[in-house]
């Protein structure tokens, strides 16, 4: 006798799953909180060959959690395997940075990863796949995947900007003294990196005009460069990169793709850039997106003055540069 009426197991493949962030993932993907409780999960985990004892003590505690959606756990050092008929990816495996390092720091040494796996992905993962890259530098290692699978849909690939969104939404019902529950349409535009925008021009507290409750000169002066540079703040106190905010963020990055976003709210993803606002056609830029039945659109017709417009180039123009500076790797 079953409550609820199963669906078909998925296949949901994890990389860099001996990790920090993986720890904190890994336990929600199984006990249903991406997907619902409603939807088997099959779990496929890649690792490098060196953390592969390390990753079958993390499946050991998985099946030790006797979770009812765990249809199965695959652990392997080969990402044609991971990414078989694999149907959501969360791409998480790299280096984090630590003090002092910019994300784009990281380029070189984590570039040559997600060319590796756009390619076995392109060759074994289902045509439906939904690809998240929470691996630094996020953006621009999700134009690399996407450029080297030619043969699935550029608009299958996203990248984390959750986290900043969801930074944004506690900083400013913190002061206004509200609750993050009642902030609605944040969107945090560009790079996820110190160059991101976050915008509360079109920000509703409550169902109040957000610019109306605070100064702008909190807004420029604190806001948005917290937000900017919460991720070394964190670095910074914990002497490790974000680990369970991550996790969470790239759990309801997944969640409202597949299961959508609420009437009358947004979300922030880095997606594919097909030019609206002005910004370069293929670029992986985070935009104000919605999402209905498992797909995502960018919100239109925002109104965008000088102040934002300067910071959105801004952002655009450093996302243009790394991906300039990873040309051979991008087919
Ligand atoms: P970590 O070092 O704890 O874990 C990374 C794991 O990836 C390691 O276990 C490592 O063995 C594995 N790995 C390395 N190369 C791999 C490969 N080719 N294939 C598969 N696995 C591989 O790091 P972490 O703290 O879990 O962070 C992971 C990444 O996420 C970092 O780049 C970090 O900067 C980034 N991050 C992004 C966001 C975001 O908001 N987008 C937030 C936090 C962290
Ligand atoms: C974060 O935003 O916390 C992560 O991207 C880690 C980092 O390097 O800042």
């Amino acid at each position: 006798y079953r409550k609820v009426r199963m669906k078909t197991p998925v296949r949901v493949t994890v990389t860099g799953a001996a990790g920090q962030i993986s720890y904190a993932l890994l336990f929600r993907i199984a006990s249903g909180a991406m997907l619902g409780n409603d939807q088997p999960v099959i779990l496929q985990l890649l690792e490098i060959t060196p953390a592969l004892d390390a990753l079958k003590g993390v499946a050991m505690e998985l099946d030790d959690c006797a979770f009812p959606l765990l249809q199965e756990i695959v652990c392997t050092d080969d990402a044609e395997v991971a990414f078989k008929d694999s149907d959501y990816a969360l791409l998480v495996g790299a280096r984090p940075r630590g003090p002092g390092m910019e994300r784009k720091d990281l380029l070189e040494a984590n570039a040559a990863i997600f060319s590796a796996q756009g390619k076995a992905m392109d060759k074994t993962a289902s045509r439906d796949i939904k690809v998240l890259v929470v691996g630094n530098p996020a953006n621009t290692n999700s134009l690399i995947a996407q450029r080297n699978a030619p043969s699935l849909d550029p608009r299958n690939f996203t990248a984390m900007t959750r986290l900043d969104h969801n930074r944004s939404l506690t900083q400013l019902a913190q002061k206004t003294g509200s609750s993050s529950d009642k902030v609605t349409q944040m969107t945090i535009w560009g790079n996820h990196s110190a160059t991101q925008y976050p915008d509360l021009h079109n920000t509703l507290v409550d169902g109040k005009n957000a610019m109306e409750l605070i100064e702008q000169n909190w807004y420029a002066e604190e806001f948005i460069p917290t937000v900017q540079q919460r991720g070394a703040a964190i670095i910074k106190a914990r002497g490790l990169s974000s680990a369970a905010s991550a996790a969470n963020a790239a759990i309801d990055h997944m969640r409202t793709w597949a299961m959508g976003t609420p009437e009358g709210d947004w979300t922030s993803m880095g997606v594919y850039s097909d030019g609206s606002y002005g910004i370069q056609e293929g670029l992986i830029y985070s935009f104000p997106v919605t999402c209905t039945d498992g797909d995502w659109a960018i919100v239109q017709g925002l109104e965008i003055n000088d102040f934002s417009r300067e910071k959105m180039t801004a952002t655009e123009t450093e996302l243009a540069e790394e991906r300039d500076a990873v040309a051979h790797l991008l087919p």
